[in-house]
C-alpha cells in the first residue's frame, strides 16, 4: 500500500540491521566450511582481496542505488533509468532471494533444533559415530526437519510483518549485542583448549602457491553471499535510509564487522576441529557433526553447544529477516498488497521452494542436479552463479548507465565528502564487471 516510506529510526538502527543482514549462516557455517574445504589460509587471504576491490565498491553502490530509488529492488532501477529494461536485475534478485531463503531456512532450522538437541543432553557423551548418527537420523527424518524450518520461517515472517522500526530495526539492535557477547565467550573456550595452535596457524597462514580457480571462485561466491551483496537485500536496506547518511562510511563498517565475525567464527571452529584430531574438509555438516564432539569433549560443553546454535540461529534469523524483506516490499508494492498479506505469502512459497533442499539429504538423496545434491545444488546456483552474475549487471548500471558523477551527487548529499570517489570510479567502470566476467566464464566453463 502507498504511504510515506518508511524510513531507519537512527544510524547505529540502521547499520545494526544491515549487519544483521550480512552476518549469518555465511559467516558461521558457509565460511568455516569453505575454509576447511580449500585448505586453509588461502581461502582468508584471497576472500580478503575479494572483499577490498569487489565487496565494499559494490555495496557503497549498492546502498547509493536504495537511496536514490528509495523503492523496492524493481522499481529503483525503472525511476533511475526509466526506458530501459534494468529493472529485471531487480527481478532476477527477488528469484535469488526466494532460490536463497529456501535452502537458509533448511539449515537455520538444523541450528534451531540443535538448541534444543543441545539443551536436552543429547549430545553429553556423544563419541564420533554417534554425532554423526545424530545428524543423519535427524536430517534424513521425512517431516522432522521440515517442522524445524517452517518453525523458523514463522519467525522471521513475524519480524517483518512489523515492518522496519518496530519489526527489523528492534530485532537487530537486540539480538545483534547478545551474539557478539555469545561469540566472545565461545572464542575464549575454544583459544584455551589443548592443542588450538596447530589449527590457528593452518587458518591464518597463506600458503599462496595452492592459490586456484576453484578457490577464487569460491572465495567470491562467499563474499558475494556474506556481505548479501547482488541479491537486493543492501539495494532495500538503502531505500529505508536517509539523505545525511555517510554511505561510503557505513559500507566500510558493515563490511569490517561481517568480516572479523567470519574471523572469529573460523578462530572459533578451526582450531577445536585441530584440538580434537578431526577433519576439517567434511563440508557442510562440519559444524552439525564436527563441533557437537568438542562441546562433548569439554566441561559444560552442554550449555556451551547450546549457545553457539542459539548464536548461530540469531545470527540466521537477522539475515533471513533482510531477504525475506527484499521479496515483502516489492510484492506490497507491485501486486498492491499488505505488509502482511505480502509477508504470508512470501513465507509460504519459500517453504514450498525448501521443501526438496531438506528432503535431499534423506528421501531424495539419489536426486542429483549436476552431481550435487539438491540443497548443494541450489546454494551453488545462489552463490556462486546468481549472485555475481547480478553484481556484474548492478556493476554495469552503476559504472556505465546511471555513471560515477551522478553517483556521487547522490553520495555527497548533505556535506558528505567521498574522497576515495576517483578510485572507486574505476573500479566500477572497468575492474569489477572485468574481474567478475572472467572469474565467472572461466570458473564455470572449468
Ligand atoms: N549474508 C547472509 C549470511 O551471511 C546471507 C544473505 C545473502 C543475506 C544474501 C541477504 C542476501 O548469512
Amino acid at each position: 500500500m502507498a504511504g510515506p516510506r518508511e524510513k531507519w529510526n537512527s544510524r547505529l538502527g540502521f547499520i545494526m540491521a544491515t549487519v544483521g543482514s550480512a552476518i549469518g549462516l555465511g559467516n558461521i557455517w558457509r565460511f568455516p566450511t569453505a575454509v576447511g574445504q580449500s585448505g586453509g589460509g588461502v581461502f582468508l587471504f584471497i576472500y580478503l582481496l575479494i572483499i577490498l576491490i569487489i565487496g565494499i565498491p559494490l555495496m557503497i553502490g549498492e546502498l547509493t542505488i536504495g537511496r536514490r530509488g528509495q523503492s523496492n529492488i524493481v522499481n529503483v532501477f525503472k525511476k533511475i533509468k526509466p526506458t530501459r529494461p534494468w529493472w529485471l536485475i531487480g527481478v532476477l534478485g527477488v528469484v535469488t532471494g526466494l532460490i536463497i531463503l529456501s535452502f537458509y531456512s533448511v539449515i537455520a532450522g538444523w541450528s534451531l533444533s540443535y538448541i534444543y538437541k543441545f539443551s536436552s543432553g543429547l549430545f553429553r557423551t556423544a563419541e564420533a559415530a554417534q554425532a554423526e548418527e545424530i545428524f543423519s537420523s535427524f536430517v534424513s527424518h521425512p517431516w522432522l526437519p521440515l517442522f524445524w524450518q517452517m518453525l523458523f520461517i514463522i519467525l522471521t515472517a513475524a519480524i517483518v510483518i512489523k515492518g522496519i522500526r518496530r519489526g527489523i530495526e528492534k530485532a537487530s539492535t537486540t539480538l545483534m549485542p547478545l551474539m557478539f557477547i555469545l561469540l566472545f565467550l565461545l572464542l575464549f573456550r575454544s583459544l584455551t583448549l589443548e592443542g588450538a595452535v596447530t589449527g590457528l596457524w593452518w587458518f591464518l597462514k597463506p600458503d599462496l602457491s595452492a592459490v586456484n580457480l576453484g578457490i577464487i571462485l569460491g572465495a567470491l561466491g562467499q563474499v558475494f553471499f556474506s556481505l548479501s551483496l547482488g541479491m537486493g537485500a543492501i539495494i532495500t536496506y538503502g531505500s529505508y535510509l536517509s539523505r545525511d547518511d555517510n554511505i561510503p562510511e557505513s559500507s566500510f563498517i558493515i563490511s569490517s564487522l561481517d568480516l572479523g565475525i567470519a574471523v572469529l567464527a573460523g578462530l572459533i571452529i578451526i582450531p577445536a576441529v585441530f584440538a580434537f584430531d578431526l577433519e576439517p574438509g567434511t563440508g557442510p555438516p562440519l559444524i552439525f557433526i564436527t563441533l557437537p564432539l568438542v562441546f562433548a569433549a569439554i566441561p559444560a560443553g552442554d550449555l556451551f553447544g547450546a549457545l553457539f546454535f542459539l548464536l548461530l540461529s540469531i545470527a540466521a534469523l537477522t539475515s533471513a529477516i533482510s531477504i525475506l524483506e527484499v521479496v515483502v516490499a516489492t510484492f506490497k508494492d507491485i501486486f498492491q498488497q499488505t505488509r502482511k498479506k505480502s509477508s504470508v505469502i512470501a513465507a509460504f512459497l519459500v517453504f514450498l521452494l525448501g521443501v526438496p533442499s531438506s528432503l535431499s539429504m534423506g528421501i531424495l538423496d539419489d536426486f542429483l542436479l549436476l552431481g550435487f545434491p539438491f540443497l548443494e545444488f541450489v546454494d551453488f546456483l545462489s552463490a556462486i552463479i546468481l549472485l555475481p552474475l547480478i553484481g556484474l549487471l548492478t556493476a554495469l548500471f552503476l559504472g556505465w548507465v546511471w555513471t560515477p558523477e551522478k553517483s556521487l551527487v547522490e553520495i555527497e548529499q548533505h556535506g558528505v565528502k567521498f574522497k576515495l570517489w576517483k578510485p572507486w570510479s574505476i573500479i566500477l567502470k572497468y575492474i569489477l564487471p572485468l574481474a567478475l566476467a572472467y572469474i565467472l566464464i572461466s570458473g564455470i566453463a572449468a
